[in-house]
This record gives C-alpha cells, sequence and structure tokens, in this order.
C-alpha cells in the first residue's frame, strides 16, 4: 500500500522559506505556503487554496521573529495534536514557542540559504528526542547536512557562524575582489578569476591548521606576503571578524526578550 505524503505549511514564504523548498523536497512532502496576506498556496501544485484543514504533519515556522514575538498566537489554528513545529527562527526560544502554542512537539533548527543547492549546514536542537523519526530526517538532510546540538545556547552559535555566516563571508570576498580590481585599473580583473582563487585555496586547505602552514609557505622574510599579511595582522583583523561573529551571537540572544519591531 501506497504512503501517505506527508503536508507541511511553511508560516513566512520568504528568503530562507524558498530556499529550503527544493525539488526534491516536493518529491516527498506536500507543502503548504503562507503569507503576511493569510494568501496559503499548496506548492506542489502551484495554486492557491481556499480552505485549508488543519491536518498538517510539519508546520515550519519561517516569519521573522518579531512578527512570531507580536503575533504568533494567530497562527495556532493552524495545529493539530499530531503536528510538529520546526522552528527556524534566530533567537526565539523553545519555552516561548512551547508558551505561546501549548504543545511540546516543538524541534528548533538552523539551516541556511544554501540549502538551494542541498549545502546548508543545518543545526537541530529539541528537548525530546523521541520527535526526530526517520521522516523528519529525510526532511532535513535533503537541504544538507545535519548536526544535532545538545544545548539550546548552541543554536545561538549556529545562527551566527552558519545563519548569518554566509553574508559575512560573502561580505568579505566581495571586498577581496573590489580592492583587487581598483588596484589593478586599468588592467581589467575578472570576477571570476578571484573568486577561483578562493576555492582553490579552501579545497586544497582543509583545517585552521593546514592554512597556517599555507600562509607561513608562501610568506618569506621581507617579501610581498609578508608585506601585505603584517598589515592585516596590524589592523587586529582577528578581533574585527571575531567580534561581527560576537555581535551576531549576542544579538540572537537578545531576540526573545524584544516585543519590540525588529530585524535578523
Ligand atoms: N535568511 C536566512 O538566511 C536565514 C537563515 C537562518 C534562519 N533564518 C530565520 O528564518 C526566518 C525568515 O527569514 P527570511 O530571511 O526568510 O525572512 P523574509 O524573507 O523577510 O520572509 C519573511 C516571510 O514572512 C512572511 N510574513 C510576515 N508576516 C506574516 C504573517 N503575519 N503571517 C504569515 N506570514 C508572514 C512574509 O510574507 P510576505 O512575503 O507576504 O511579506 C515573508 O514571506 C527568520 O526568523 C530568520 O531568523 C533566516
Amino acid at each position: 500500500m501506497a504512503t501517505r505524503k506527508p503536508k507541511a505549511l511553511f508560516i513566512g514564504y520568504g528568503h530562507l522559506a524558498k530556499s529550503l523548498i527544493t525539488k526534491k523536497l516536493l518529491s516527498f512532502v506536500n507543502i503548504h505556503a503562507l503569507n503576511s496576506k493569510k494568501v496559503i498556496r499548496d506548492i506542489n501544485l502551484k495554486k492557491k487554496i481556499s480552505k485549508f484543514h488543519n491536518d498538517y504533519d510539519y508546520i515550519f515556522l519561517l516569519i521573522r521573529p518579531d512578527t512570531f514575538l507580536s503575533f504568533g498566537k494567530q497562527f495556532q489554528k493552524y495545529l493539530s495534536k499530531k503536528t510538529l513545529i520546526i522552528s527556524c527562527m534566530a533567537g526565539v526560544k523553545l519555552s516561548t514557542i512551547e508558551k505561546t502554542f501549548k504543545t511540546k512537539k516543538i524541534i528548533r533548527i538552523m539551516p541556511n540559504v544554501m540549502a538551494l543547492n542541498t549545502r546548508s549546514q543545518t543545526h537541530i536542537y529539541m528537548k525530546n528526542k523521541n520527535l526526530f523519526d526517520s521522516n523528519l530526517k529525510k526532511i532535513l538532510s535533503s537541504f544538507g547536512t545535519i548536526t544535532n546540538v545538545r544545548n539550546e545556547d548552541q543554536i545561538n552559535f549556529a545562527t551566527s557562524v552558519f545563519g548569518s555566516g554566509p553574508a559575512f563571508i560573502a561580505y568579505i570576498v566581495n571586498i577581496f575582489i573590489k580592492a583587487s580590481k581598483k588596484l589593478a585599473k586599468p588592467y581589467n580583473v575578472n570576477d571570476k578569476d578571484v573568486i577561483e582563487l578562493f576555492k582553490n585555496i579552501l579545497e586544497t586547505n582543509t583545517s585552521s591548521k593546514k592554512l597556517d602552514e599555507f600562509v607561513s609557505s608562501i610568506s618569506s622574510k621581507k617579501g610581498t606576503t609578508q608585506a601585505g599579511i603584517n598589515y592585516i595582522k596590524s589592523q587586529r583583523t582577528e578581533k574585527i571578524i571575531y567580534t561581527s561573529l560576537y555581535k551576531a551571537y549576542k544579538r540572537a540572544k537578545e531576540i526573545d526578550g524584544s516585543k519590540k519591531k525588529t530585524k535578523t
């Protein structure tokens, strides 16, 4: 007998939601998505639905934390006894979601937009390990790799490094591209060539130790590399990067206490 495809409701259909919904996911889950205009779309059938049945196996929370903290209760009508809540929201604690929805069937995950290419490194936190069944594993694995964390605060760390991190990395790579172009003017530097350079270095240097050795191996005394590296070090770049990560982590920790309108 054919088994029924599980049904999921995505509450919020923005940047992250759209990168989680891949062809692969749609092949084994029926997905409905709700937006701010209270319109529900059947994503598999590509059409609006006029009536919903609250028979969702999974509800993904993909709204911004401030939306949840202000209007969370209004989503309770979509839940049934069998529904497992999967919160992707930064900062909103499990206990807050439990109180809002009066259920303990909740897990928190921290995926990232790289899910679109099955490359999210998703961190997962739950109090009750029994909630993690093979169906759920299959769904979360469709985003990329999964890492279970034991402590809820580790989700705040994952939010900084793996949730916001892709933006930090993209920004840093881009300023390197822009600086290379500025220096090379009037000669043409191809964006792709500089991006290729990043890829090549990371492909061969797969640990912090290897990266340290790599830097040493090309920094000969009084040479060109050393001139540049010494300057990077003197500008306390390490502290800047640490502080950027720390600020994102700290912001994630603050979110639950703030009911004001805030962006993540
Ligand atoms: N973006 C990331 O890389 C990332 C990574 C990890 C975690 N997260 C978390 O994922 C969540 C969503 O982030 P995002 O970047 O996808 O945000 P986003 O692009 O702003 O999307 C938010 C979505 O929520 C919808 N929405 C707003 N009010 C609503 C309401 N009352 N009812 C139903 N839907 C409503 C919006 O609908 P409209 O389209 O109609 O405005 C929009 O589709 C956040 O909690 C964030 O912390 C994001």
